[in-house]
């Protein structure tokens, strides 16, 4: 019986790609059975689609109301009977409710080494750009499980990378996205295999 894994996205969701494409090769013991995404417009529910992977639109434009909109979406994803929810870039705040419901269920993919560069205003590329400035010499990618505050979950694994002398934000996340695309997959068989 394969695991189900529901993915929750806001973008390009190549992070969602790494995923399905371990799914196929075997890398990962499981199946995505969902993708949800709080943007109508991201590229990865097109990735989702070209897969044949049901795909979700929860956000402003369908459920104005957040607290319906929050009560859907635990339906919907309860009704996929997920055995892992991941976080791939998913940039809407997840109520206490969400979170309880599947509790050490869910993990997130963030682009630095929490617990630096994490919690409120840091995603995507405002963490690169605040690493640069801070002149740091690694950076990196953590998967954690979610709790109820922001990054602030159990930390499964971390891997750094050395910034380059003329690393600007964009080549820094070039490097970090292959960083997290492999430690995501890797984080999801210690999960699946138990072994944490
Ligand atoms: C990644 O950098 C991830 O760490 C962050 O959002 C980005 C998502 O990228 N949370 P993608 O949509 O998976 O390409």
């Amino acid at each position: 019986m394969l695991t189900r894994i529901v993915v929750l996205i806001s973008g390009g969701g190549t992070n969602l790609q790494a995923i399905i494409d371990g799914c196929k090769n075997q890398s990962i013991p499981g199946e995505v059975v969902g993708v949800i995404s709080n943007q109508s417009k991201a590229f990865g529910l097109e990735r989702a689609q070209t897969h044949g992977i049901s795909n979700f639109y929860f956000g402003k434009k369908n459920f104005p109301d957040k607290i319906a909109r929050n009560t859907e979406l635990i339906a919907c994803i309860q009704s996929l009977k997920p055995d892992l929810i991941v976080l791939a870039g998913y940039l809407a705040i997840l109520e206490p409710s969400f979170i309880q419901a599947f509790e050490h269920k869910i993990i997130n993919i963030h682009p630095s080494l929490i617990p630096k560069y994490a919690g409120k205003g840091y995603y995507g590329m405002k963490v690169h750009k605040a690493v640069i400035e801070n002149k740091e010499v690694y950076s990196g990618a953590t998967v954690h499980f979610v709790d109820e505050l922001i990054d602030t979950g159990q930390i499964i694994i971390q891997e750094s990378v050395k910034l380059q002398p003329d690393e600007t934000p964009e080549s820094l996340q070039k490097r970090v996205l292959k960083i997290e695309h492999d430690i995501l997959v890797r984080s999801i068989n210690k999960y699946l295999e138990g072994e944490i």
